[in-house]
């Protein structure tokens, strides 16, 4: 086991998560922690080769969770539990619940067999093998999906999963919802539908509960 502390962000396309995490790590690093910032698909050469691949190029749904799953392999081994055991606040954009939403409940994927996938890609990286590694804190960005898909169709050229229709973002929305219901110590649910100072707060606020930053008044 570390003592570093892994925590991960989710949350649908458009929930507005990724303009949060620079803040974040900049407050951990105010006091005192050393930051590992990354994201997933990707974080590594060959995990950000894999993403070019699940954003834009076209496959089933069993290619795509056997790319996602090699992708994070690859990161937990090369990066994640390398700064996990340096003591390390690990700060990654997107984990596990990103799949069990997106391939699971997105895309429809049996979540047993994702389950099986999860034990063989992430046991035996730099732990005991029947350790598998899961985040400590995961911050969910709820976002009704109407809202979520306004926001996004006011950014760049969407990918692969930015263009599916909203139906399917309200099953992966569940699919967050239930994996936050499964795992309810783990997961802090974050109202992304507030402004984004509140938004802000929010998420100091739980991370400062968790004793990583100090609590504000
Ligand atoms: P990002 O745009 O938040 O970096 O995420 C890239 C996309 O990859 C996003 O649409 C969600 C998708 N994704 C999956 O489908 N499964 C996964 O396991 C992960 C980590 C991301």
């Amino acid at each position: 086991m570390t003592n570093g502390a892994f925590i991960t962000f989710e949350g649908i396309d458009g929930a507005g998560k990724s303009s949060h995490i620079d803040a974040l790590a900049q407050a951990l690093r105010a006091a005192g922690h050393t930051v590992t910032l990354t994201r997933e698909p990707g974080g590594t050469p060959l995990a950000e080769k894999l993403r070019e691949m699940l954003l834009h190029d076209s496959m089933d749904a069993l290619t795509e969770a056997l790319l996602v799953f090699a992708a994070r392999r690859d990161h937990l081994r090369c990066v994640i539990e390398p700064a996990l055991a340096r003591g390390e606040v690990v700060l990654c954009d997107r984990f596990t619940d990103a799949t069990f939403a997106y391939q699971g409940a997105g895309r429809g994927f049996d979540l047993e067999v994702l389950s099986y996938m999860e034990r063989l890609a992430q046991t035996g990286v730099g732990l005991q093998p029947d350790l598998m590694r899961s985040p400590d804190l995961t911050l969910w960005f709820d976002v009704p999906p109407e809202v979520a898909a306004q926001r996004l169709s006011a950014a760049r050229a969407p990918d692969r999963f930015e263009s599916q229709p909203v139906e399917f973002f309200t099953r992966v929305a569940r699919g967050y919802a239930d994996r936050a219901a499964g795992a309810p110590q783990r997961f802090a649910r974050i109202d992304s539908s507030q402004p984004r100072e509140q938004v802000a707060a929010q998420l100091r606020a739980v991370v400062a509960a968790r004793g990583w930053l100090a609590q504000t008044p």
